[in-house]
């Protein structure tokens, strides 16, 4: 549910029913921007996996990012079904949308390959059992400790995103006689229709190589050339959040004439290509996601209607869905603390007023709102209402009035304080982007599965904030951690 867009806080005239809830209405969930398990029970409470949300909070504290374990795997599992099992594509679930030892595991479980982007993530995705051949690598900025590293493990691919990159693994693999698979991110330059610091194909950005430029073709050159580097493909993301299928149309034609004048000019045919993630989710009932039985269908149209005319052979394909698979499985429970009404501009008589409801949390569990001016909705999630509708934001605890989780959405007029309040598709970029602002202690993540609670991220504790912090004189190490024996 969300606010009608248009001027609706500076309305002329009385509020008129066209867009005045009705009492009861805020009871009801729209199914599309919840967990496939999410419902509301006789009493009004969010069930979720089974799991009554009350005692959830009850056992676990608040807020809480709940985790539907089934939502979480079927939707990995209709990623594999529409891409690899029909298209033999291999499907790259992006870590960085959320990870921990537990969706390592599942990803592994339900035949997925894995995109990691940092040491610590690679960390994970071995410690929750992915094989490490199943692992490609990102980043733009690798250092050579991360990249020896990743090629000591045996990661897959490392997906290079610069020409000192390059340097740095033609030195290692010379050091070490190792061979490592290498593909090659190239910008294609397509301006997806995304916020601006999301959408990552367009030249002028950090990423990648250039094709309009010739690094990308260079970078190439230089690959096919190294002794110890082994040459898969092009590699392509063009940003996130992306319902318009033409911003990965152009950029798929682009890269497929970069990957078919290497083919002519170099005689070299590589084996594989990657056309990245960006798949949008629903966060509110604006956003119209498509399957990903539909996206596999007009990627792979795509794909081969561009070979067949370039006269190539198709290569190995694969994506790398994060938001997608992670995003719409998890909401965050708060607790609502105070309410504060604001009268807005308007006229005098029957003047429209904004409820702050705040919570538990806030910018520090859910930074996208700030970041990216993000919208999400809510529901009342410990009990049914009749009140009437009320305009609400749902705002955090820090200290900043920035810190906004929901700009707008219907609240009943008698929310109040030890209410239970739920935020849906919170499950990308959420706890992965979360932070200790204001010494915030970052929320649990609870999976839920047939009426079991299981924390698969503990909540954070002071003890936690404490242990990085070094006192004058104590004798702690000011030096960072190591992991496998490898000093970060
Ligand atoms: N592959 C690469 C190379 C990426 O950089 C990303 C995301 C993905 C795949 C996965 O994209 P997805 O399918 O999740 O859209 N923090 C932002 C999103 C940043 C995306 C970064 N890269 C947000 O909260 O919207």
């Amino acid at each position: 549910m969300r606010a009608p867009e248009a001027g609706w806080a500076h309305a002329e005239g009385p509020r008129g029913p066209s867009w005045l809830r009705q009492p009861g209405e805020v009871n009801d969930l729209v199914p599309a921007l919840w967990s496939k398990t999410a419902h509301k029970n006789a009493d009004g409470a969010l069930v979720v996996g089974g799991v009554d949300v009350r005692d959830l909070v009850t056992e676990h504290g608040s807020p809480a990012y709940v985790l539907d374990e089934d939502d979480f795997r079927s939707r990995a599992r209709a990623f594999r079904d529409a891409f690899s099992d029909s298209t033999g594509w291999d499907v790259y679930y992006a870590g960085k949308a959320f990870l921990c030892t537990t969706v390592a595991g599942w990803i592994a479980e339900e035949g997925l390959c894995l995109d990691v982007c940092s040491n610590s993530e690679l960390t994970v995705a071995l410690r929750g059992g992915v094989d490490p051949a199943r692992i490609g690598y990102h980043g733009n900025n690798k250092t050579t400790v991360e990249l020896r590293r990743a090629i000591d493990v045996g990661v897959g691919r490392i997906v290079v995103d610069s020409f000192h990159e390059i340097a740095r693994l033609e030195q290692i693999t010379a050091a070490t006689g190792q061979k490592v698979r290498v593909m090659i991110r190239v910008t294609a330059g397509v301006e997806a229709h995304t916020h601006e610091y999301i959408a990552t194909a367009h030249e002028d950005q950090k990423f990648g190589f250039s094709i309009t430029s010739g690094d990308a073709f260079e970078a190439v050159r230089r690959v096919h050339t190294a002794p110890g580097l082994d040459l898969l493909g092009l590699h392509s993301h063009i940003g996130s959040q992306i319902f318009d299928s033409s911003g990965f149309e152009v950029a798929a034609r682009r890269v497929l004439a970069l990957h078919a004048r290497v083919a002519e000019d170099l005689s070299v045919e590589m084996p594989e290509m990657d056309l990245g993630g960006g798949f949008g989710i629903a966060y509110t009932t604006q956003d119209d996601p498509a399957e990903p039985a539909v996206l596999a269908e007009e990627m792979s149209k795509i794909v081969a209607h561009e070979c067949k005319g370039l006269g190539i052979a198709e290569p190995r394909l694969s994506i790398e869905p994060g938001r997608a698979i992670a995003g719409p499985g998890t909401c965050t429970v708060y607790e609502v603390g105070t309410v504060k009404e604001v009268a807005l501009d308007g006229p005098q008589a029957n003047r429209p007023v904004r409820f702050y409801v705040s919570v538990d949390g806030g910018m520090s569990d859910n930074i996208r709102t700030a970041l990216y001016d993000a919208d999400y909705s809510c529901t009342l999630a410990s009990r049914r209402s009749e009140a009437p509708p009320v305009l609400g934001r749902v705002v955090g605890k820090h200290c900043e009035s920035g810190d906004i989780v929901v700009m707008d959405e219907f609240v009943p007029a008698d929310i109040d304080a030890g209410d239970l309040l739920a935020v849906p598709a919170t499950g990308a970029y959420c706890r992965s982007m979360a932070s200790n602002y204001n010494h915030a202690l970052r929320p649990p993540v609870i999976a839920v599965r047939d009426g079991v609670a299981q924390v698969v991220v503990r909540r954070e504790t002071e003890d936690d904030l404490l242990a990085t912090d070094v006192t004058p004189g104590s004798g702690g190490s000011r030096d960072g951690v190591q992991v496998d024996g490898v000093q970060l």
